[in-house]
Formats: structure tokens, C-alpha cells, sequence
């Protein structure tokens, strides 16, 4: 059962690469940018502090984030998808930015806890995890003591909510009718299903300080359709 999600996503992100940030733009109008510019101005990662980027996808967190961390510091990007990461990695070509480091990998996967970071960040990439306490277990242990790790997703909103509602009619009449146009709507069909399943705010904060992170905050943006998660070890 893990084993099969973990292939249907990294298919789907293979297969959704070459059109991913374009899509993220005009479904998003340009939104998310703001969004994930939010969440690194929240976690205020500083010159010198060595950060991740996990489930980075085409890298615009790590984006941002190095201009943060450098020249001292550092940034990875990691992700489990070669179609999506080979995308950051040609984008970090053009921009002749040598200091990002990506890697291919699953996140679940990451075992070397010797070199423990300042900060991680994940942008709408716990809920694609098989295990979303192991994504935030594996957060914990990747991270120095006081350490910081920001998480930007959907919000799963109460069932019926005004939220809720206005989420569903956004996904299933302007996300899956536009991604039609592109031969994706499956792929983008999965993301109703996956809020589905994704802890609601409370639920998560719980798992993190079951976890052990010693500070958890939730904070939803734009009416209830996204949250971030905030975490302090
Ligand atoms: C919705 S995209 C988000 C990409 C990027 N962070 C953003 O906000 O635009 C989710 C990303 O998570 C990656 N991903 C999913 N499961 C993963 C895992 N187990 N390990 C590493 N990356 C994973 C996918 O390949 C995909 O690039």
C-alpha cells in the first residue's frame, strides 16, 4: 500500500513536470508565491544557517531561501522525482546560481543525521508523504536543537465549512477543468483526494509535539484554503 502511493506520486510529478510551474501560476494566479514568500518570512532563515528544502519539486523555496543563507550558509533541495528536480536544477543553471545543492531522494528515506540542519522548509509536500508523522519525524530528527521547519499546504478545513465548500468548487471546476486542457486532470484530480486524507490543523499540531517538537503553530492564509505549519524543536 506504501509502496504503491510512493510510485503514484513520484509519477505524477514526473509526468506533470514540464508544465508544473505554469500551472502553478495561472491555478494559482500567481498566489503561491506570496504564499511561500510568507512562509519563508516566517521562518527567517539567516546568512551562515544551513537549511533544506524538502519535496522541493522545481526549487522555489530553496529560491528564495538562498538568497537568505548565502554566502555563509547553505541550501539543498531534495526531491524524489528526476523530472521535477532536473527542472530546479536547469532553472538554477540559467540563473548561474552555484549555491543551491539538489539532490534526488526520498524525503522518507533520509537517514544521515550527522549533518543536522538550522531550518526546513516543505511546500505542498507532506501531504503527498506515504506517512505524514514520519515526514514530521524525520523533520525533527534532521534538525539542529532549536531548530525551525515551516510547512505550506492546503488547509483541510472542516467538513462543510464555507472553506471546505468554496475549496472543492475551486478544485473541481477551475483545477481539474483547466489541467483537462493540458491532458492532466487525473494528476490534478489527486489533489482533492490527498486534502482528503491530510490531517486537519489540530490533528497535525498534535502529531508534531507527540513528535517532540517543542513548539507547534498553525496559521491558516487566504479564507481557510492553505495553512502553515510552524514547528520549533
Ligand atoms: C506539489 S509538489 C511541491 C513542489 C514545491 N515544493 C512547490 O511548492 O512548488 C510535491 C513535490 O513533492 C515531491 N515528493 C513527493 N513525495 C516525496 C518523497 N517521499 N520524497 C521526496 N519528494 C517527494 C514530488 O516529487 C513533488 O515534486
Amino acid at each position: 500500500m506504501k509502496f504503491t502511493k510512493t510510485i503514484e506520486v513520484k509519477n505524477i510529478f514526473n509526468k506533470i513536470s514540464y508544465k508544473y510551474d505554469f500551472l502553478n501560476n495561472l491555478l494559482s494566479f500567481g498566489l503561491h508565491k506570496l504564499w511561500k514568500r510568507k512562509l519563508v518570512n516566517l521562518l527567517e532563515p539567516l546568512n551562515g544557517e544551513d537549511w533544506a528544502d524538502l519535496c522541493c519539486g522545481t526549487g522555489d523555496l530553496a529560491f528564495l531561501i538562498s538568497k537568505r543563507v548565502s554566502p555563509m550558509g547553505s541550501i539543498v533541495g531534495i526531491d524524489s522525482a528526476r523530472d521535477i528536480l532536473n527542472i530546479a536544477k536547469k532553472k538554477s543553471d540559467q540563473e548561474k546560481n552555484k549555491f543551491i545543492k539538489w539532490e534526488i531522494k526520498d524525503v522518507l528515506e533520509l537517514n544521515d543525521y550527522s549533518k543536522n540542519f538550522d531550518g526546513i522548509c516543505m511546500s505542498y509536500g507532506l501531504r503527498n508523504l506515504n506517512n505524514f508523522e514520519e515526514g514530521i519525524k524525520k523533520v525533527f530528527y534532521l534538525l539542529k536543537d532549536k531548530g525551525r521547519a515551516g510547512f505550506l499546504d492546503f488547509n483541510h478545513s472542516k467538513k462543510n465549512s464555507l472553506s471546505n465548500i468554496f475549496q472543492k468548487i475551486y478544485l473541481r471546476l477551475v483545477v481539474v477543468k483547466i489541467s483537462k486542457l493540458f491532458n492532466l486532470s487525473p494528476e490534478y484530480s489527486y489533489i482533492e483526494k490527498s486534502i482528503r486524507n491530510f490531517p486537519e490543523k489540530n490533528e497535525l499540531i498534535k502529531i508534531a509535539k507527540e513528535v517532540g517538537f517543542k513548539k507547534a503553530e498553525y496559521k491558516t492564509i487566504f479564507f481557510g484554503q492553505m495553512g502553515i505549519l510552524i514547528l520549533i524543536k
